[in-house]
């Protein structure tokens, strides 16, 4: 029998820890963290996205706002708001919702943020420090990946791990942070150039699926009492659901599930934790700044 990871469950109980914190912050007299979203385009899942972020300010009792552009929007328009951002003194961090459209820079725009408010954790500044293990913000997703690894009590010293995509926000990060002293496993990292990745992921005791493409890791590639991670969120038409879609994940979870140990369901699992790590971050980026005060 395997355990379900209620990815929904911790991330309500750190709200909860937050709001706590924001409770105290306010009854000291300090300032309450303000976070800042740029959302350029109309990309369904990122506006859907950022409206849950700017929800869970709210409920922690963060300051929020959107600022929102059209995709025409020029890549200089963008930067010089995040100049503007940089030298707010009332911000104390903000995020880029990604992707942007292909005319704008994703390199230009993260490396224009000033690391001390890189609330997703993307700045090369950021990305070196976690490299090398010193303190940074981490990027939300391994961020929340690794605190349900942590909550959950799943072993990871000495276990292999095989992540299954390599882009900046999750297979990468995530596969540095798995290999870290203190977390201690031995990582694969396996992406679209990799041939036969499921005789890899059957010697695999952890398995981290962030690739993109629904149902992809079949049970037949599963070793019994692995743990899996689905980072996977497509959305795949769904006529029983008045909205006519679904969100599914790279994992086959009605026929992997029984072979695991542990294994995240989509939706509720990963997804609701990266967005609490981004309200860490914040609440981290604000600490910062009224320490340096
Ligand atoms: N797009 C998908 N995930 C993320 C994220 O964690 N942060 C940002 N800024 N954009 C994203």
């Amino acid at each position: 029998m395997y355990t379900l990871i209620d990815g929904k469950k911790v991330a309500s109980d750190i709200r909860r820890e937050i709001s706590e914190e924001v409770a105290k912050i306010k009854k000291e007299g300090g300032k309450v963290p303000n976070l800042v979203t740029i959302l350029v385009g109309d990309n369904a899942s990122s506006q859907s996205y950022v409206a849950n972020k700017l929800k869970d300010c709210q409920e922690v009792g963060f300051e929020s706002s959107l600022v929102k552009y059209d995709t025409d929007i020029s890549e200089s328009e963008v930067l010089g708001k995040i100049a503007e951002l940089n030298a707010d003194e009332h911000v104390d961090g903000f995020i880029v919702q990604l992707p942007l459209p292909d005319h704008i820079s994703e390199h230009r725009v993260i490396e224009a943020i000033d690391p001390s408010k890189d609330a997703d954790g993307f700045h090369p500044v950021n990305i070196g420090r976690m490299t090398i293990g010193l303190p940074s913000y981490l990027p939300a997703t391994p961020y929340g990946i690794l605190e349900l690894i942590k909550r959950y009590n799943i072993p990871t010293a000495g276990k292999r791990c095989v992540v299954v995509g390599r882009s900046n926000i999750v297979g990468r990060p995530v596969s540095i942070l798995m290999s870290r002293k203190g977390i201690d496993a031995t990582v694969t990292v396996a992406h679209s150039r990799t041939p036969n990745i499921g005789a890899l992921l059957l010697e695999a005791d952890i398995v981290i699926a962030a690739l993109g493409i629904p149902g992809f890791v079949k049970a037949d590639m599963i070793k019994h009492g692995a743990a899996v991670i689905d980072v996977g969120t497509t959305r795949v038409s769904c006529d029983d659901l008045p909205r006519g879609w679904r969100l599914k994940g790279d994992v086959d979870f009605e026929n992997v599930a029984p072979k695991c140990s542990f294994i995240t369901p989509v939706p509720g699992g990963v997804g609701p934790m990266t967005r609490v790590a981004l309200l860490k971050n914040t609440l981290m980026a604000a600490k910062l700044k009224s320490s340096n005060r």
